[in-house]
């Protein structure tokens, strides 16, 4: 099948339709998406979405900015991340005018909460920065964009899975994507494509990360020659159910929430004295495995407890609904009451695709963009959460960085004519198709999927050192060897679910590599990427992202400069 756009979105999350919508009055525009929109997993991004917009006490975008810095171990380019909070502000306004029905304060003003890094003055105390929706704010992000997208009249291919990205004489072409209703490919010949694909937190044993999070658009980028950034960090939320990594939401801490071991005891005093519960996540995560490992866990179990008695019921139901709803139904614990649970779960990617502030894919360290070619979201690097980012700062990434690259895609669709398609063009994604569905070895998917989540789990999670990550490479090495020996049963063309899975599986072994090689190569601790054997940041020799190429001798690592405008590295203490 072949269709022919202006532009073409992949991903229909937060990104993607912020990115449709912007693109949609200048342009024919279809969005290819793995799910129906409305299920995407921005709709799991809960406690609310930072703007400085100070409707409950003094805020600056200069302090989101700095604390954005700082939060993220000073790794993150910083005109991207002036950018970030600068534009948080009209965004956001931006939704309530689309309709997005915000929680308010007694005035009708936006309501506001404080979330973990997020200060007052450079670091003086917890300022009210998150504007939410309850708990359910990237579920109302979702909905808002959504109709706007349909009122618009963007085209949506529902349930496609990418395959390929086209690329002919240096410019990007189109993608090629498979329904997954009949099995067929289709080829979208575009003159621009953005990716906004979402992360591969399911390269983990215990993800707040929808099931559907693999990574797709990341691997065939890293396939088609272009690196990933900075995929040596990666976020572990702190509070996840336990066992089953479902996200409890920082806000619940925001609203006063307390973590505590088996002892009572609110240790957060002891590693983060001024911020305490609402100190940046790599921090509280450590925290609570430092516990875990010195003997401090609720009954000698890997979990510490969240305390939300004290919020009392009128908060909960007001303000956290969704997720003590989830405590009840999955643990049947009443958090009104009693104790609930939690590890650290695998959230988010602070690395991907790397791009400039304008949304362009580049493809090196001079920054060299590959015409055509945009991304934005969780799959993107652009870099404004450096090694660790800030909660609700992911919402505003994803509508900042979605609608830079819709408008220079835009300028971009109208300055260029339609690429040639590359003669064959579905030709690499068939042969993919084939090779798996011809798949007759004796191994079971299923095993190299847990297989690979568990060893990922133990070997570079929050804490890692050379022997684990050493271990880990070796392991990828036999995941990949006994990926090419699995068997496929479903032959059918109609929803092959297990044809779908085993395509995520090789794209999360690629992923799963460039994180290893990335962490093994990083000689320093610095945000979440926290090396035992080497426990200090060193900005001397590290103060620098990396890009991840693969080759046919495996992963290279290159290195590009942080770009420092307003804040000098400093030591991070909160
Ligand atoms: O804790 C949360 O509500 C998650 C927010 C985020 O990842 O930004």
């Amino acid at each position: 099948m072949y269709q022919r756009y202006d532009a073409v979105i992949v991903g229909a999350g937060g990104a993607g339709l912020m990115a449709a919508l912007n693109l949609s009055a200048q342009a024919r525009v279809a969005v290819v998406s793995k799910l129906y929109p409305v299920r995407s997993h921005t709709g799991a991004a809960q406690g609310g979405i930072g703007a400085a917009l100070g409707n409950l006490e003094e805020d600056h975008w200069e302090w989101h900015m700095f604390d954005t810095v700082k939060g993220g171990d000073y790794l993150a380019d910083q005109d991207a991340v002036e950018i970030l909070c600068r534009e948080a502000i009209e965004t956001v306004y931006e939704l309530e005018h689309w309709g997005l029905p915000f929680s308010r304060t007694p005035e009708g003003k936006i309501a506001q909460r404080p979330f973990g890094g997020h200060t007052r003055d450079y670091g003086k105390a917890p300022v009210r920065r998150s504007c939410y929706a309850a708990d359910r704010t990237g579920h109302m992000i979702l909905q808002t964009l959504y109709q706007q997208c349909i009122k618009n009249e963007v085209h949506f291919y529902d349930e496609f899975h990418l395959l390929d990205l086209l690329i002919e004489n240096g410019r990007t072409a189109g993608v090629v994507a498979m329904s997954l209703a009949t099995g067929e490919l289709y080829t979208f010949h575009a003159k621009a494509v953005l990716f906004a694909t979402g992360g591969c937190g399911r390269i983990y044993r215990v993800s707040s990360n929808a099931l559907a999070l693999t990574g797709d658009g990341m691997a065939v980028a890293l396939r088609r020659g272009i690196p990933l950034e900075d995929m040596e960090f990666f976020q572990f939320h702190p509070t996840g159910i336990y066992k089953l990594g479902i996200l409890l939401s920082e806000a619940a801490r925001g609203e006063g929430g307390i973590l505590r071991n088996k002892d009572g005891e609110r240790f957060m005093e002891r590693y983060a004295p001024s911020l305490l519960d609402l100190a940046p996540r790599d921090m509280v995560s450590r925290a609570i495995y430092r516990e875990l490992e010195e003997g401090r866990g609720i009954g000698g179990k890997d979990y510490v407890h969240l305390d939300l008695r004290q919020l009392g019921r009128e908060v909960l139901d007001t303000k956290l609904p969704d997720i003590t709803d989830f405590v009840r139904t999955y643990m049947g614990i009443e958090p009104a009451t009693e104790l609930i649970p939690i590890q650290p779960t695998a959230h988010y990617a602070m690395g991907g695709i790397p791009t400039d502030v304008e949304g362009r894919v580049v493809v090196d360290e001079k920054n060299t963009p590959l015409p055509g070619f945009y991304a934005a979201g969780e799959c993107a690097c652009v870099s404004v959460h450096g090694a660790n980012r800030l909660g609700t700062n992911s919402l505003v990434d994803i509508l900042v960085f979605g609608r830079r690259g819709a408008r220079h895609a835009a300028k971009f669709v109208r300055e260029n004519d339609w690429a040639p398609l590359p003669a064959k063009a579905d030709e690499r994604a068939q042969q993919l198709v084939a090779e798996r569905m011809g798949a007759q070895g004796d191994e079971h998917q299923g095993t190299i999927r847990d297989l690979l989540r568990d060893e990922m789990m133990a070997k570079a999670s929050v804490f890692r050192d050379a022997s684990r990550l050493a271990l880990m490479r070796e392991k990828l090495r036999e995941t990949r060897a006994r990926y090419s020996e699995i068997k496929l049963e479903d032959r059918g063309a109609r929803y092959n679910t297990e044809l779908l899975e085993l395509i995520e599986l090789g794209g999360m072994i690629d992923i799963a590599e460039t994180l290893v090689e990335g962490a093994l190569a990083r000689q320093e601790s610095r945000g979440a990427h926290s090396r035992e054997d080497f426990p200090k940041r060193n900005d001397a020799q590290w103060l620098k992202h990396s890009l991840a190429y693969k080759t046919p001798e495996g992963i290279q690592l290159r290195y590009k400069p942080v770009t420092i405008t307003k804040f000098e590295p400093k030591e991070r203490k909160y």
